[in-house]
C-alpha cells in the first residue's frame, strides 16, 4: 500500500513536568494525526492520555499543538507534512496540563459564565422576535463555535502572559460580548448593562491589538477578528464621542 514509517514526537508528563517522547509510527493513506495518536495508544503507548468524542471536527476536545501550531487533531491530515519530518505534538501551551496532551481548559468556563446573556426584550413574546436577515447571519457566523478554545491558546495576550488571564476574557468570548452588543433584539441596555463599556472595563478588549491570530487558527474559519473583535472596538470608541476618534474616523477610514 502507500503506507509509510513517519517519526512522532508527543509530549508526556503532568502538571508536575515531562518532556518529548520520540515514536517511529506506521501512517496510511488519510489518515489524520489523532488516527496516529490512537496508533501509538495501541501499540506502543497504551497510557497516552487525548481528549477526544467526534472525530469529525465538531465537538472541539482534540485541541493540541502540532508543531507548535494549535490544531484540532482529527482534522488535521497526515498529508499536511512532508514524510520525512519529525512532527511534534504537544498540550495546548495557553492552559495548565493534566497528563500528556489534555489540559485543564476551566478559564474559557469561568470566562464563558463572566459574559451575561442575552436579556430578552421585554414587550415581545418568544414567537414575535423579528430579526434582518443580516443580523441572523452575522450570529450564525459566531455561533458555529465549537469551543474547541484554539483561539484562546494561540493569542498571545495569554499565552505568554498568565497574569493577564484575570483581565482578559480572550477572542472567543469577546466574540461572544460583541455578538449580543450587536444583537438587534438585546435588551440588556433597558436594564443598565451597557456591554461595550463592559468590553473595556470587564472583559479586556483593550488588550487586543488585532493580531489575528485568532482568527488564523479557527478550524470553523470564523472571522474572529474582522468580524466581531474590530466592529466590538469600533462600537466602544464611537460609545465615548470622542471628537478627535470621531473626526479621525471621519477622515481616515475609506
Ligand atoms: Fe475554536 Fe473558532 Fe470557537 Fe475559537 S472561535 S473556540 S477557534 S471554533
Ligand atoms: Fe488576540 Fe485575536 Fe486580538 S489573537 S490580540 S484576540 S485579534
Ligand atoms: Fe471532536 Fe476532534 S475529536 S473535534
Amino acid at each position: 500500500g502507500t503506507g509509510y514509517t513517519a517519526r512522532f514526537k508527543v509530549w508526556r508528563g503532568d502538571a508536575e513536568g515531562g518532556g518529548l517522547e520520540d515514536f517511529a509510527v506506521e501512517v496510511n493513506e488519510g489518515e489524520v494525526v489523532l488516527d496516529i495518536i490512537h496508533r501509538l495508544q495501541a501499540t506502543q503507548a497504551p497510557d497516552l492520555a487525548v481528549r477526544w468524542n467526534c472525530k469529525a471536527g465538531k465537538c472541539g476536545s482534540c485541541s493540541a499543538e502540532i508543531n507548535g501550531r494549535p490544531r484540532l487533531l482529527c482534522m488535521t491530515r497526515m498529508s499536511v507534512f512532508e514524510r520525512d519530518e519529525t512532527i511534534t505534538v504537544t498540550p495546548l501551551r495557553a492552559f495548565p496540563v493534566v497528563r500528556d496532551l489534555v489540559t485543564n481548559v476551566g478559564f474559557n468556563y469561568e470566562k464563558a459564565r463572566e459574559v451575561p446573556s442575552f436579556v430578552p426584550p421585554e414587550k415581545l413574546a418568544p414567537g414575535e422576535y423579528r430579526m434582518q436577515q443580516e443580523d441572523v447571519d452575522r450570529s450564525q457566523e459566531f455561533r458555529k463555535c465549537i469551543e474547541c478554545f484554539l483561539c484562546q491558546d494561540t493569542c498571545h495576550v495569554v499565552r505568554d502572559h498568565e497574569e493577564n488571564k484575570q483581565a482578559f476574557a480572550g477572542p472567543r468570548f469577546l466574540m461572544r460580548v460583541a455578538e449580543l452588543d450587536m444583537h438587534p433584539l438585546d435588551a440588556a441596555a433597558d436594564e443598565g448593562l451597557d456591554r461595550k463599556t463592559t468590553a473595556q472595563e470587564e472583559h479586556g478588549l483593550g488588550y487586543c491589538n488585532i493580531t489575528k491570530c485568532c482568527t488564523e487558527v479557527c478550524p470553523e474559519n470564523i472571522k474572529i477578528t474582522d468580524n466581531a473583535l474590530i466592529p466590538l472596538k469600533e462600537r466602544a470608541v464611537d460609545r465615548k464621542y470622542d471628537p478627535l476618534v470621531w473626526l479621525g474616523n471621519k477622515i481616515f477610514r475609506r
